[in-house]
């Protein structure tokens, strides 16, 4: 490892409250040369950089890296290709680097594709990898719900198949997590029922952004699918 190559940090910053953040994060936050984030080809918005902006200094830049929104695999690998590419050449610089990302750094995160090429292109790099509050530890927290007791199990999947990988599950476990559950909320729902957890589920939308909103009944969300900051957790044991 070269001393003088500096270190990359990959950040969760929480999934909206901006006081949801590890106190460690926060310091590094302060400490780094650059912060680098995600954004969509379309534009540079990043949800991620609006709950940290307050732990950046302004003189620090933030430098967005565009992901394309396709399901076409080749490009989307390209992406993640070219950005490991532009932060190693940073850290080489001997500049010291965050990466920030919503919730946790290591649960269904961009940096996590950042992290296995930079790990593999330059693996004479320090890396340090920090975890945040994932978005149904917080929404779990917010619904004042225990998550997991006792001896059950916790099913945390995307909602991007519905609810087919609930469906599959022989024994179905205590409890379980939607994550992405917008577009196909309507068919997670019905999961849910065939599982036997309708009466112990609840969706929340952006929680705790300002338009955060809990949805008591799912079954709202086979009229209404919901927008992408969605979480639905299901219990079979009442909540
Ligand atoms: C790409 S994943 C990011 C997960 C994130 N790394 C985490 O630790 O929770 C995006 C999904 O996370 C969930 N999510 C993230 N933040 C949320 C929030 N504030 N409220 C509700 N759901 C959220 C939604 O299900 C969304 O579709």
């Amino acid at each position: 490892m070269n001393e003088n190559n500096g270190t990359l940090y990959g950040i969760g910053v929480g999934p909206g409250d901006p006081e949801l953040i590890p106190l460690k994060s926060v310091r590094i936050l302060k400490e780094v040369d650059t912060v680098f984030a995600a954004s969509s080809s379309k534009n540079q918005y990043s949800l991620a950089v609006r709950i940290a902006q307050n732990h950046i200094p302004e003189s620090t830049p933030i430098r967005m890296l565009d992901f394309p929104m396709t399901k076409d695999r080749e490009e989307t690998e390209e992406a993640w290709l070219r950005h490991a590419r532009s932060i190693i050449e940073y850290l080489e610089s001997g500049k010291n680097a965050a990466f920030i990302t919503l919730g946790d750094s290591t649960t269904y995160s961009t940096y996590g594709y950042i992290l296995k090429n930079v790990r593999k292109l330059a693996p004479h790099l320090k890396i340090e990898t920090i975890p945040g509050i994932t978005s149904y530890q917080a929404s779990s927290a917010r619904l004042n719900i225990p998550l997991t007791e006792g001896e059950e199990s916790l099913f945390v999947t995307s909602g991007v198949k519905g609810g087919d990988h609930l469906r599959s599950l022989h024994p179905k476990p205590e409890n379980v997590v939607f994550l992405k559950a917008y577009k196909n909320a309507g068919d997670i729902c019905n999961a849910l029922e065939e599982g036997g957890y309708l009466e112990n589920s609840v969706g929340i939308c952006s929680c705790g952004l300002e338009d955060e909103e809990i949805i008591r009944d799912v079954r709202e969300f086979r009229k209404r699918p919901p927008e992408y900051w969605t979480i639905i957790i299901g219990k079979k044991n009442k909540i």
